[in-house]
């Protein structure tokens, strides 16, 4: 389990929502090491875990409620992003949001580390560097959805004392895969590193980071990150992309990739 030095806080025992999912897959096994770790999915996860998962849908409140039993911080990786329907990414996105929040307030809960998404700013065009500071403008109902998450967890830290660590992530895979990622990739080991950090930092209150690694082109700032210990080891510098990955198109105009040109089928 952590050991703690005078910049460190007790983790306590940890819920990890949407460990069954890809970054989940990566995480969960170095996490397990570090902390008193439970993992929750909807879905069983595709390989056997050495860690047990409680199988749970986040748009349950009840559900959710009894998840939260004795948990003092939540890694919440849970959530759709891909671009569908508004009416089918509320449930894993809004409902299963606000369910968490309400949840973790009932529950005692002191920190929630949140995997939110860099398209919040994906409307900035490429041209343009980013920092947390700016507005966001988002580039689909997806994105939408995780603005409203950074509401959520901001409101939940003024009136209710949750630290939230939102991690506007970039494009976490084992390597990048088009063009555009050479800018936006976040290597899984910098991303669990990350997490690692936004688990221990003692006093964050609630803090936005966006989560990519140190790329040549990058498009948004390491500040944050940096202040909660964190410094990126990865980078795609010198990177051959395969030619037949260079030439994917990869929509280069704004931050948000293909996502800017992307119209759900049912979009109300
Ligand atoms: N992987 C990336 O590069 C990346 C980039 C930006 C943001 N993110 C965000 O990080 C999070 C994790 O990403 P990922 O790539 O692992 O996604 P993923 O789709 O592979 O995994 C998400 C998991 O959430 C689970 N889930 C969905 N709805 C649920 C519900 N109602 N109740 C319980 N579990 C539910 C799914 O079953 C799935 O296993 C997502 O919220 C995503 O938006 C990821």
């Amino acid at each position: 389990m952590t050991s703690l030095d005078s910049t460190h806080r007790d983790v306590g025992k940890v819920l990890m929502t949407g460990a069954s999912g890809r970054l989940g897959q990566m995480m969960h096994s170095r996490l397990s090491e570090m902390f008193d770790l439970t993992l929750t999915d909807v879905i069983p996860p595709p390989d056997l875990y050495h860690v047990p998962i409680e199988i749970a849908d986040l748009a349950d409140a009840d559900a959710v409620d009894a998840l939260m039993a004795g948990v003092d911080t939540v890694v919440h990786l849970a959530g759709t992003s891909k671009e569908m329907s508004f009416a089918a990414t509320k449930r894993a996105n809004i409902d299963a949001v606000i369910n968490l929040y309400e949840s973790a307030r009932r529950a005692g809960v002191k920190r929630v580390v949140f995997a939110g998404s860099h398209h919040v700013v994906g409307y900035y065009s490429t041209d343009e560097f980013v920092e947390v500071k700016d507005p966001v403008r988002p580039d689909s109902f997806y994105a939408v959805t995780k603005c409203f998450a950074e509401a959520m967890a901001s409101l939940y830290f003024d009136k209710f004392g949750i630290e939230t660590v939102m991690l506007r992530i970039g494009s976490c895979t084992e390597a990048p895969t088009d063009a555009r990622m050479l800018r936006t990739w976040i290597s899984p080991r910098d991303m669990t590193n990350l997490v690692i950090r936004s688990l221990l930092s003692a006093d964050v209150s609630y803090k936005t980071v966006f989560a990519v690694s140190d790329n040549p082109g990058r498009l948004w700032a390491l500040e944050d990150g940096r202040s909660l210990g964190w410094t990126p080891l990865d980078s795609t510098q010198g990177f051959d992309l395969s030619s037949e990955a260079a030439e994917r198109p990869h929509y280069d105009e704004y931050h948000g990739g293909v996502f800017t040109t992307q119209v759900p089928p049912d979009s109300v």
